[in-house]
């Protein structure tokens, strides 16, 4: 191979090994290989050589353009090789990094003592039932007591769908727990001991009431029980959930249409930050008998003794949370507390 032929590979060689990046290196190429390039421009030469001596140079030149190639390639592999170390160096995992991990769930609240009532009452020998939160005027109100008109009603401010049951009224959301007595002694037979909490609404906000809030209602039906047994049934109760004897319960004169007497129930702690106030906590009450008729019984033969707390009051004396908003606000920092 003449020297001219090996000073254009030497030079290609040194053009492509200088390029510093893949865009330069392919300029380079046309320089060498493309339409105009000199390997091209060498083989248009060969036009007007003799056949004999076309053949030799047309092979030379071959050899020529196949070394540039090779040196091509070479170079075009050094500059993948680059991208692939750079792209592994800036894609490796730091394994020593502490993982993210997941928050962890926890159960709220409200939920919590709820869970802590079924427990407890369960543990004494009471059923828990479930029932709807869309009511009909004659559960919510009427058998129990509490007919059209009367003015007992307005203790309870009621939220009223467009909906409408059998009677032409409309269906409205429970404002207590109270149907569940009429729904349950109806499809159960005596003795009955019930609990059923749930959700109940009201049309009422402030710092201690919340449009929604959650309600257990308790109900025993028997032929030989006594106030005495709900007093103890109650008193058992308080002392298992706020994990305490030291509290003091008592009945005070009160009024709810179903129920005659009516009490509503007060307890005190004897230490920490509430001791010695009286505290509020639930209504209860022996079964009237217009609503023990209404359960299908005779009141001559049975009698009943029901309550009804709620659970938000009962978890807010339980932690020392003095806004009931709080448990609805969806602040974590508020939540998390309850979950260690
Ligand atoms: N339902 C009553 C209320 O919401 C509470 C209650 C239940 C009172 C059972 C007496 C008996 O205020």
């Amino acid at each position: 191979m003449s020297e001219s032929f090996d000073d254009l590979i030497a030079q290609a060689q040194q053009k492509f090994a200088q390029a510093p990046d893949l865009a330069t290196l392919e300029n380079e190429k046309a320089k060498f290989l493309g339409k105009k390039g000199a390997v091209t421009e060498l083989m248009k030469g060969l036009a007007q050589l003799e056949p004999e001596q076309k053949r030799q140079r047309g092979q030379q030149i071959n050899q020529v353009k196949k070394q540039i190639e090779e040196c091509l390639n070479q170079r075009r592999h050094e500059f993948a090789q680059a991208e692939l170390n750079q792209r592994l160096a800036a894609e490796t995992i730091d394994v020593s990094l502490p993982g993210r991990g997941r928050g962890m769930g926890g159960i709220h609240p409200v939920m919590q003592s709820w869970q802590r009532i079924e427990e407890i009452f369960r543990s004494i020998g009471f059923a828990v039932a479930d029932g709807p939160e869309i009511e009909t005027d004659w559960f919510n109100f009427t058998a129990l007591n509490n007919p059209l008109n009367h003015p007992a009603r307005s203790m309870q401010d009621t939220f009223y769908t467009e909906m409408q049951d059998d009677d032409q009224l409309p269906l409205l959301l429970r404002t207590h727990t109270s149907p569940m007595q009429v729904r349950y002694a109806q499809q159960h037979t005596p003795p009955i001991k019930v609990i059923a909490p749930g959700r109940t609404y009201r049309v009422d906000s402030d710092a201690t009431h919340s449009p929604m809030f959650h309600q257990v209602e308790g109900l025993w039906v028997a032929k030989d029980i006594s106030f005495a047994d709900l007093k103890g049934v109650y008193s058992l109760f308080l002392k298992a959930f706020f994990e305490t004897d030291d509290l003091q319960i008592r009945f005070r004169p009160s009024f709810f249409p179903f129920t005659e007497p009516s009490a509503e129930i007060d307890m005190m702690f004897s230490t920490g930050p509430n001791k010695g106030r009286w505290l509020e906590i639930s209504g209860s009450g022996q079964v009237h008998p217009t609503v023990i008729r209404n359960f299908g019984l005779d009141p001559e033969e049975y009698i009943g003794f029901a309550f009804g707390s709620g659970i938000e009051r009962l978890t807010m004396l339980r932690y020392g949370v003095n806004d009931l908003r709080q448990f609805y606000e969806g602040d974590l920092r508020f939540l998390q507390q309850f979950n260690r």
